[in-house]
């Protein structure tokens, strides 16, 4: 079985998660689902970032230990992520045992050979992003990436030579134009960053204590990137003498779904990194797209969070799912509002699918008092919708490899649309008023559920819960993607995504 080794970037456990957080994990979820499916020895990993200066700030705000904060947030997460139905086969934890101590020896390895000394460093920090700045790079005198105040730092610190890396990894992405997705962003990579010449990246802090020491320097804790990053190969297996099977087996990953703002970290340190260690680089990296709530984006002090928890409450896991991944494309960000949802959630699933599998799934058992099988008596429109059907998966796949998880859906909608329109062309009820149709009858509801089972086998990935519900309500549980001679029998027909009230709802919403 071919290996697919799929990873999200660890989220921050400074404050609990909200649905932009979401869309990543929701993402890379549809993707391990699909190739899961389609024969892939999938691992899937995901986790939390849970070292830090700002985490020990927040624990002391709220009177905690850094550990118990962090063990709080990170089970907050990873319970969302259950809720969310996310098929994660692996959750890292930055403060696991394992990973600090590997943690430690890839700091020493570094150091050992050369990649990283001891230095002095005298810039301005940013506490929230964890990085430091030169005064060129400040926008107004504030942090260029989230605007916040910066302050003046000196301290001894390690630093991790970048330059010794940068002509290879130029050539590496030179060669590997995939490497890098969306592909406009390599050359942002290249011409933004690494041609100009790269400083030093400073490694370790001195400032606060909660973070991994440096084993032969306790007074250092290290950079909490190099920590973070190194989650993707030290809950593998990976050591620096000794890797496991499964860490010689799935690395290298084929894929680190990241957000966009975090490209540069994924796509040149941590390369370097890997370089440093003699290990082979990501075969991908995906840096997708925001949700941005009214076009904005979210954050705590604007107080435009929409949580997880609220929105499965209100509209079912799979009307979360579907929202997200339908609404950011692959390059451009998605927007989200409570209105918005409502009327996707009437317009694609309550009208088009719901409807679709209970107008059908009654006819049959109305017509046929619930078995149908193919009658044979085909006309010329049946084939263009068989045709249509048996393409999806083809379709979907090809979707699926260029991280173009919206269009893939919408293939899958365009295939259900196309059999509602059929029901309208084929006229099922004037067919049942003629005893002389009924075989024409019966091979067209056929045509239908047997669109619908291979419609709903194509939506696993995306709408898991929804997808077997369907093939439950069809009684079958045959995955295959093309068109087969069956019997449909036993059906039960059960409303998915029942249309929903949207002023009532606002107006519920809003009390
Ligand atoms: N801890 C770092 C990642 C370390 S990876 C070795 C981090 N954490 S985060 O919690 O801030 O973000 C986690 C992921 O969520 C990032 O990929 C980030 O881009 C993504 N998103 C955060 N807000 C988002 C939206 N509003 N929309 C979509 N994704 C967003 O960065």
């Amino acid at each position: 079985m071919e290996k697919y080794y799929i990873t999200t970037a660890i989220a921050y456990t400074s404050g609990k998660p909200h649905i932009g957080n979401m869309y990543e994990i929701i993402l890379s979820d549809a993707i391990a689902r699909f190739k899961r499916n389609h024969g892939f020895d999938v691992l899937f990993q995901t986790g939390t970032d849970e070292h830090g200066e700002k985490i020990e700030i927040k624990a002391k705000e709220v009177g905690k230990t850094p550990q118990e904060f962090v063990d709080e947030v990170s089970s907050e997460i990873r319970r969302l992520w259950d809720l969310l139905n996310i098929s994660y086969d692996k959750f890292v934890r930055t403060t696991d045992a394992n990973h600090e101590k590997v943690v430690q020896n890839i700091f020493k390895k570094l150091y050992d050979q050369g990649d990283i000394y001891l230095g002095e460093y005298k810039g301005l920090y940013c506490v929230p992003c964890e990085s430091f700045f030169t005064e060129t790079q400040l926008v107004d005198g504030k942090c260029p990436d989230c605007g916040r105040e910066v302050k003046e730092t000196s301290e001894k610190a390690y630093f991790l030579k970048l330059s010794n890396y940068t002509d290879r990894l130029i050539k590496y992405m030179e060669e590997h134009p995939e490497f890098i997705l969306p592909v406009s962003r390599k050359n942002e990579m290249i011409n933004n960053f690494l041609k100009p010449g790269l400083q030093d990246l400073c490694v370790s802090r001195t400032s606060f204590k909660w973070g991994i020491p440096v084993s032969f320097n306790k007074e250092h804790v290290i950079y909490v990137w190099i920590d973070a990053l190194a989650n993707y190969i030290t809950n593998i297996g990976y050591d620096v003498d000794n890797s496991t099977d499964e860490f010689k087996k799935y690395w290298p990953v084929d894929v680190h779904v990241v957000g966009k703002d975090i490209i540069r970290f994924h796509t040149i340190y941590w390369p370097i990194m890997l370089m440093a260690l003699g290990l082979p680089l990501p075969k991908q990296v995906y840096g997708h797209p925001w949700l941005l709530f009214q076009n904005d984006k979210m954050s705590k002090s604007k107080g435009n969070i929409m949580y997880p928890d609220d929105l499965v409450n209100l509209f079912g896991v799979d009307a979360v799912r579907y929202y997200c991944l339908h609404e950011v494309s692959f390059a451009n960000d998605g927007n989200i509002t409570y209105d918005l949802i409502i009327d996707k959630y009437n317009t694609d699933l309550a009208n088009v699918l719901g409807n679709l599998v209970n107008r059908t799934i009654s006819m049959a058992n109305k017509y046929f008092t619930g078995t149908v099988s193919n009658k044979g008596v085909s006309e010329e429109i049946d084939s263009s919708l068989i045709n249509l059907v048996n393409e999806v998966d083809l379709n979907v796949s090809k979707y699926i490899d260029e991280f173009n998880i919206s269009e893939a859906l919408t293939v899958i909608f365009d295939a259900l649309r196309r059999c509602n329109k059929y029901i309208d062309e084929t006229t099922p009820w004037v067919l049942a008023k003629d005893e002389s149709m009924m075989d024409r009858l019966e091979t067209v509801i056929y045509n239908l559920l047997e669109s619908i089972r291979v419609l709903a086998v194509n939506l696993d990935p995306f709408l898991p819960d929804t997808s077997k519900n369907i093939l439950k309500q069809l009684n079958t549980n045959d995955m295959s993607v093309t068109f087969k001679d069956r019997e449909f029998s036993g059906m039960e027909n059960e409303p998915l995504f029942q249309r929903i009230d949207k002023e009532a709802m606002l107006k519920e919403i809003n009390e």
